[in-house]
């Protein structure tokens, strides 16, 4: 057992008890926090506290304490309970030193200069598939980079589901799964037509837009139909260190966000921030669609000042600086981060050849969730 899971002294203090490590660290440990973490308050299978905390009173401290080996020993001063701690759970729960640390953000920004660089985003489909070590690593990519590219998939309508199931299950929306990219007559939707579209994140309107977006295409050998991405924390974190007072305006005034497709019996409405912060004032999400923005109501005396950040934003997030431009080809899943990074296309000609995405969504929640699994986080 290294030092670090080694005590060297313990001492009961009026709400806590203070466990001098070997490594000379102290770590706290309050007396309702042990209680409520007792080995025994957790169900040995589902894993869940079985403990209620109504049960003792916020006065309850320990009788008795006492470290042997590896295990910390407690008699309680209310219900007769004994408990027993592994020293190695308590150091490494301890919220002394959790709380010591300094966040380090999960997100690596990218920009323009991604696109020399586009090999070391591209996965094979067929290892994403068989090789858990490599889908970890995909994932890692997902998380970090918020984009990357699914090489020589099948080209069989639905056949992203492979990939999707691979991590769990998808995020289902009115558009069905998966949604046809394809230009239609009569279309609800501006994707389904053969016009460009500007970078956009997809379902601003929803309160909880999807975390992930899967494009999958099928054929594109029609002129045009060329991809666009771009970071858009990236470019709100040169907006945060650049622009302070565009970064403002944007992370503080709420804009409408609308739908109204007309084959659903629904009108979408959501109020948000553009850009949205952490509790570590890190990026939580952006929402950006220049065609899915509701008539905006800010106060008049605001409204000069928002259009004109807005407008700025818009325009980083089409510039070269920022953007990659690619083309989707036939086996290729474009797999991004939806509330991070932004998506776009240019116009195409529909009576030049065919053009078919297929899109899936899927929560970040399940990219993470996985993410913590193959790191056996230990919660
Ligand atoms: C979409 C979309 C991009 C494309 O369907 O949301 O943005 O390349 N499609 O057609
Ligand atoms: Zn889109």
């Amino acid at each position: 057992m290294s030092n670090k899971y080694t005590a060297k002294k313990i001492k009961k203090k009026k709400d806590y008890l203070s466990i001098i490590w070997n490594d000379d660290f102290e770590s706290k440990f309050h007396f309702l926090w042990l209680r409520d973490n007792c080995p025994t308050a957790i169900h040995p299978t589902a894993n869940m506290r079985v403990f209620n905390i109504l049960t003792v009173s916020k006065n309850i401290f320990p009788k008795k304490i006492n470290i042997e080996k590896n295990k910390l020993y407690i008699d309680w001063s209310e219900g007769n309970h004994k408990s027993i701690f592994n020293l190695k759970w308590l150091r490494d729960h301890c919220y002394t030193e959790i709380n010591k640390q300094n966040y380090k953000s999960p997100y690596i920004f990218w920009n323009g200069k991604l696109k020399s660089n586009l090999n070391k985003i591209k996965f094979n489909h067929d290892k994403v598939l068989k090789d858990d070590n490599y889908l970890k690593k995909w994932l890692e990519f997902l998380h970090s980079y918020g984009f990357v590219i699914i090489k020589k998939s099948p080209i069989k309508k639905k056949s992203g589901f492979k990939i999707i199931n691979r991590i769990s299950h998808h995020r289902e929306t009115f558009f069905g799964t998966p949604f046809e990219v394809i230009n239609i007559p009569k279309p609800n939707n501006t994707a389904y037509t053969a016009q460009a579209l500007r970078n956009h994140t997809d379902l601003p309107y929803f309160e909880y837009a999807p975390g992930y977006q899967f494009l999958h295409c099928l054929v594109n050998n029609a002129t045009g139909g060329k991809s666009s991405v771009v970071d858009g924390f990236a470019v709100a974190d040169y907006l945060r260190k650049n622009e302070k007072d565009v970064f403002r305006l944007l992370t503080e005034t709420y804009v409408k966000f609308k739908d109204t497709d007309y084959t659903q019996k629904a009108i979408r409405i959501l109020h948000s921030p553009i850009i949205t912060l952490n509790k570590n004032n890190d990026f939580n999400d952006i929402r950006f669609s220049m065609a899915a923005m509701g008539t905006i109501d800010v106060n008049p005396k605001k409204m000069k000042k928002f259009y004109e950040a807005y407008q700025f934003f818009a325009s980083l997030l089409q510039s070269n600086k920022f953007k990659i431009n690619f083309r989707l080809e036939a086996g290729d899943i474009f797999c991004f981060n939806n509330r991070r990074v932004l998506h776009g296309r240019t116009e195409f000609d529909p009576n030049s050849g065919n053009r078919h995405l297929q899109g899936y969504y899927i929560e970040r929640d399940e990219i993470l969730a996985r993410l913590n699994y193959f790191n056996n986080l230990s919660v």
